[in-house]
């Protein structure tokens, strides 16, 4: 029986052992581990291929988007919109920074934050106010919208951006999932006020240990998360602000750095898996886009105005369950991103969402199941895959 497991980093690593080796030796010989050189000029690389003015590492994308909001002054009496169908750090680092999450719903085809959710939900529930916009439900001031560029596919930011400009809100662009996807030709996380990514071993970029990073052109904002990366001080013991420990470490800013240079060769083999599992799954008859057209197996949407980079490939299924324990127990591991909307976690229960309130993300969480998509899944491993699937379905 084959066995395909969901993510295989050997194709990445195996090519670049000797080279990621002769660079960790070149940063010990260095003896300098915290930010310096080797941070900088990845960051100056990240800087330059998101075509934007600053790119400050940090600790992990948590991190990132915990900094962003801090260096933004948003904290407590005050809401972000985040979507309920995503990660789980997009909402804890708003509640870690004191705020209020408030959840948005999501678009059945891109995965992605709605907003004529959001148009609908600030007219009937927020009114513009001296302080800025009111959220009577939660009794929140509005300061900012963190949509999440998820799977690897951008959120639909045009509309996002129209109604950040017209109630004064930041953007910040979790793009943990999604470094090199394009929104209308521009990298994401060029667009908002600020955006973020995530080194974690699993993302398009993947460090050896957690790494994050902060993008963005506004001067002094960048300044100040610099600041607040190395506990608000400037200079060296003396705190302007009250920040925390999160920095790139050298080493990993070296090893990202080379397998920087293979990124976008990567990408296009995640694009090109996933073109060949859509073409084999319309071929099956199983398989189908969009809303509108009834078929088992729902594929992933490029939308228009996006470069997908296929950080996941996500089909929604019937009998979902099933399928995945019948995938299981023929080789093939698989994952579902995520079992459980963050409207109806635990931890936020103390917001008072309840089941149906955000309909198309606790219906995404009940349907999709993810596949292996990564670079070095070979065509045989998607026919074998795909066979199963026609298997599954003809039982
Ligand atoms: C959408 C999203 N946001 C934020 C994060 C947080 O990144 P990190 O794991 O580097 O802290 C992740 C990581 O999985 C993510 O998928």
């Amino acid at each position: 029986m084959k066995k395909i497991p969901l993510l295989d980093l050997s194709y990445q690593h195996e090519p670049l052992k000797k080279q990621i080796l002769e660079t960790i030796t070149k940063v010990i010989d260095s003896g300098h581990f915290i930010l310096g050189e080797e941070v900088r000029e990845f960051e100056e690389t990240i800087a330059s291929y998101v075509n934007v003015r600053h790119a400050i590492g940090v600790a992990s994308g948590s991190d990132a988007l915990f900094l962003s909001l801090l260096a933004l002054d948003i904290g407590p009496g005050e809401g972000v919109i985040v979507p309920s169908y995503t990660f789980f750090a997009t909402a804890g680092a708003v509640a870690r920074a004191g705020a209020t999450p408030v959840f948005a719903d999501i678009d059945y085809e891109s995965y992605n934050i709605d907003p004529s959710f959001l148009e609908k939900f600030i007219e009937e529930n927020c009114e513009v106010t001296y302080k800025g916009l009111y959220d009577r439900k939660h009794k929140v001031i509005i300061r900012a919208i963190i949509p999440v560029h998820l799977f690897g596919q951008t959120a639909e930011m045009e509309p996002l951006v129209h109604l950040a400009k017209r109630y004064n809100l930041k953007i910040i662009e979790d793009a943990a999932q999604s470094l090199g996807a394009e929104y209308q030709g521009e990298k994401v996380g060029s667009i908002g006020t600020a955006g973020i990514f995530s080194f974690f071993p699993t993302k398009n970029l993947g460090g050896m240990g957690d790494g994050g990073m902060i993008v963005t052109d506004d001067d002094d904002l960048a300044e100040k998360i610099r600041i607040l990366r190395v506990h608000g001080s400037k200079p060296k013991y003396f705190h302007k602000l009250t920040g925390i420990n999160s920095r790139l470490d050298a080493i990993h800013a070296a090893i990202l750095k080379v397998k920087f240079s293979h990124m976008e060769e990567w990408i296009e083999a995640r694009r090109k898996n996933a073109h060949y599992y859509k073409k084999l799954f319309v071929e099956s008859g199983l398989g189908c886009e969009g809303k509108s057209e009834k078929c088992r197996v729902k594929l992933p949407m490029e939308c228009p105005y996006s470069r997908h980079t296929y950080n996941q490939f996500v089909v929604r299924v019937e009998r979902r369950d099933e399928l995945k324990k019948f995938l299981e127990e023929n080789g093939v591991s698989t994952a579902i991103y995520y079992p459980l909307p963050l409207h109806l976690q635990e931890a936020f229960s103390h917001l008072g969402y309840r089941e149906g309130d955000l309909l198309e993300s606790e219906r995404a969480s009940k349907e999709t199941l993810t596949l292996p998509v990564y670079p070095g899944l070979t065509e045989s491993d998607i026919e074998y895959i795909v066979d199963l699937f026609i298997k599954f379905y003809q039982q």
